[in-house]
């Protein structure tokens, strides 16, 4: 196992950020010299993703100069604005001179401390690079206890390989030996958010309800920098935890340091490079060619993966067969998540967009907010997970006339749409697959890309296509 990281490499962290302190500019907020061109879609796209913060009580912590305290400040009651760089923290001062509800304070993040319950927003983007793993843990449970229940935690952080990507030309640090940022993987962030736990002083316990993840908040940003992800979190009460339930610190930071990065190692060995999901050869094959016919221009794809993780919606296979569609992919495990999402941005395909949600409620929620409607719909398994109500508000993130294509895991030998009539879908197929989804499955794992006991609940299900659309 590996050893849990808890030597905080404070001054080195410290010292990175000293070098940029003759310069508070948004090229050192960005770390990127071409800061002009980027620095308003970039801040356009974390404010898209921002809860309501009018009248609220927001803590920005590591705000540099300030692109984040300057909003807020107009609309909050009051604001908290932290950088552990005092240069920063005064051009921050300059620049919201006039702004009466802003208390500026030059601390380290990794010290901080603010009163219990009086918060309603504690937003940071980028600092978590910026923290060892015990100093993300603790911020993120004092974070819990800085809130007041209900109060929403934003995190927004660069995942898996530099903002800059690979043309170093634009980064502002010359080497990566100069640039101490720690890339996780993005399931890390969210694992932490959603097993972190703290019980108050009148013994009540809270959680983070994490209410979605994504790489690009709203469908119609084209920005193309995947690697940064956002997440929303809202603190809730929840009844004290029962056995299995991370409750401590030291469980909490042990997870995050080494059973959750090694468990996401072990499901991208799964599905990354050549091992893909059985379902782009069954896709291909079965769906693909009703894909390009009758999906449109904007499609919604959701994989729950719960008869096994390879049994998904591959929007890859998707996008070679239709180069014209554009897929927004809800993912419900974070492992899967992460795996989706680094292979987009790999790929550098501009047709593609992630994000995890807890459910398909929540997902239909945030896409209802933050996107038009969808042409069509692609998904595995969503007749067999989804209530009814949920198929039922699916309804309103769907254009008029959007087809459906459902490739749905069937115990019996017929598959109930019952739940696709009563949201008034008019069914147009059904059509019984297994023999061609079992052969995709098996022609995989004969070729090698595929484990059999990973596609267990693949091949013992019955696969059934159904094709409907909405009013
Ligand atoms: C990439 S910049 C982002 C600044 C600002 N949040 C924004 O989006 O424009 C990261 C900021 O975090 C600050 N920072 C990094 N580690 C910190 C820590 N431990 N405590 C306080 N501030 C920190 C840096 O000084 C820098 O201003």
């Amino acid at each position: 196992m590996a050893a849990v990281q808890t030597a905080p490499k404070r001054t080195e962290y410290l010292n990175f950020w000293n070098k940029y302190s003759d310069k508070p500019t948004h090229e050192s907020m960005l770390l990127n010299n071409n800061a002009h061109e980027l620095e308003e879609s970039d801040r356009a796209d974390v404010v898209a993703a921002l809860p309501d913060y009018t009248g609220k009580d927001v803590a920005d912590i590591g705000s540099g100069i300030g692109r984040f305290t300057t909003l807020f400040s107009q609309k909050a009651r009051k604001v908290i604005s932290t950088d552990f760089i005092e240069s920063f923290v005064n051009k921050n001062k300059e620049r919201n001179a006039s702004a009466k509800n802003i208390e500026f304070v030059v601390s380290d993040a990794a010290g901080l401390e603010l009163e219990d319950a009086s918060m309603d927003l504690v937003f940071t983007n980028w600092l978590f690079m910026y923290l060892s793993d015990s100093e993300c843990v603790d911020f993120t449970l004092k974070a819990l206890r800085w809130l007041r229940p209900g109060g929403y935690f934003k995190l927004r952080e660069s995942c898996s390989e530099p903002s800059t990507g690979r043309r170093k030309g634009n980064a502002v640090h010359a080497t990566d030996a100069a640039n101490p940022t720690h890339y996780r993987y993005k399931s890390l962030y969210l694992l932490l958010l959603t097993n972190a736990r703290f019980q108050d002083a009148d013994g009540k316990w809270f959680k983070f309800e994490v209410e979605w993840g994504t790489s690009i908040p709203t469908y119609i940003t084209l920005a193309n920098n995947w690697r940064q992800v956002h997440w929303l979190a809202k603190k809730v009460e929840i009844p004290a935890p029962v056995n299995g339930e991370i409750s401590t610190q030291e469980a909490l930071l042990n997870a995050f340091s080494t059973s959750w990065p090694a468990e996401q190692v072990a499901f991208d060995a799964l599905v990354s490079g050549d091992h893909v999901s059985w379902t782009h050869k069954a896709i291909t094959q079965i769906m693909a060619p009703q894909v390009s016919a009758s999906l449109g221009a904007t499609v919604l794809a959701y994989s729950p993966r719960v008869v096994d993780a390879t049994a998904a919606v591959d929007t890859f296979a998707l996008v070679d067969e239709s180069t014209t569609t554009n897929f927004w992919t809800i993912e419900l495990n974070p492992l899967a998540f992460r795996a989706s999402n680094t292979k987009a941005t790999e790929k550098r395909d501009q047709h593609q967009r992630f994000a995890w949600h807890a459910n398909l409620q929540s997902a239909v929620t945030y896409l209802s907010v933050h996107n038009t409607g969808f042409d069509g719909f692609v998904g595995t398994e969503l007749l067999s997970t989804a209530t009814i109500d949920e198929v039922l508000s699916l309804k309103t993130v769907l254009n008029s006339k959007a087809q459906l294509l459902l490739l749905e895991p069937t115990s019996e030998t017929t598959v109930n749409t019952d739940a696709l009539k009563s949201a008034g879908f008019t069914i147009d197929l059904v059509e019984d697959v297994t023999t061609a989804a079992h052969d995709a499955i098996n022609d995989q794992i004969s070729q090698g890309t595929l484990k059999a006991k990973v596609a267990k609940g693949s091949l013992s299900a019955s696969w059934t296509v159904i094709k409907a659309t909405k009013p």
